[in-house]
């Protein structure tokens, strides 16, 4: 199993991003400043990008596992690596998500605890309305780890 960083033609992997984000133009907003990994086993099974927030943050942007590939530990190994990796770098790591309880259960699992709630950002920043695990998404709820 290989992670690795990929710095051109983000692009690529356009599919597996809108997964976790499936309005393209919220994901030109980060996609290019954001450092963008891909965690390969044989074929690409995992992405995430992580962002620079300033005041020692980063903000994990969006990770998604290809979808016959979840519940197999990918997406919590992926965030183990960017914990190390950025451990000397930053001191916590914020990530946003909608109010689905398998989602944020996800996130707890990985050590993350909740923070804070941005209210209507769904329905303010998204031109349709997004639908997760049958819940239509209103607020974004943050969640933080120390790193
Ligand atoms: C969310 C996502 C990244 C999780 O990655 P994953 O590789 O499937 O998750 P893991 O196998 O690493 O799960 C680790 C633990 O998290 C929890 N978890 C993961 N998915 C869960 C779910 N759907 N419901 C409840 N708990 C869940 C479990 O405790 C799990 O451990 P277990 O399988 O031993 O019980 C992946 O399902 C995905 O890509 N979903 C679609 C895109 C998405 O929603 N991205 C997040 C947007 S904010």
């Amino acid at each position: 199993m290989d992670i690795i960083q990929i710095t051109e033609n983000k692009k690529q992997y356009i599919d597996l991003l809108l997964l976790a984000d499936e309005q393209e133009s919220m994901i030109d907003r980060y996609l290019e400043r954001g450092e963008l990994f891909v965690l390969e086993d044989s074929r690409v099974k995992a992405i995430c990008v992580v962002t620079d927030e300033g005041d020692g943050v980063c903000e994990l942007k969006n990770i998604a596992v290809t979808p016959e590939f979840q519940r197999q530990g990918y997406g919590k190994r992926l965030i183990n690596y960017l914990v190390t990796h950025y451990s000397g770098k930053y001191s916590q790591m914020i990530v946003g998500t909608g109010d689905v309880p398998s989602t944020v259960k996800f996130y707890q699992s990985c050590g993350f605890e909740y923070s804070h709630r941005i209210e209507n950002f769904f329905t303010d920043n998204y031109d349709h309305q997004m639908i997760e695990d049958g819940i239509i998404l209103k607020d974004m709820i943050y969640l933080k780890r120390k790193i």
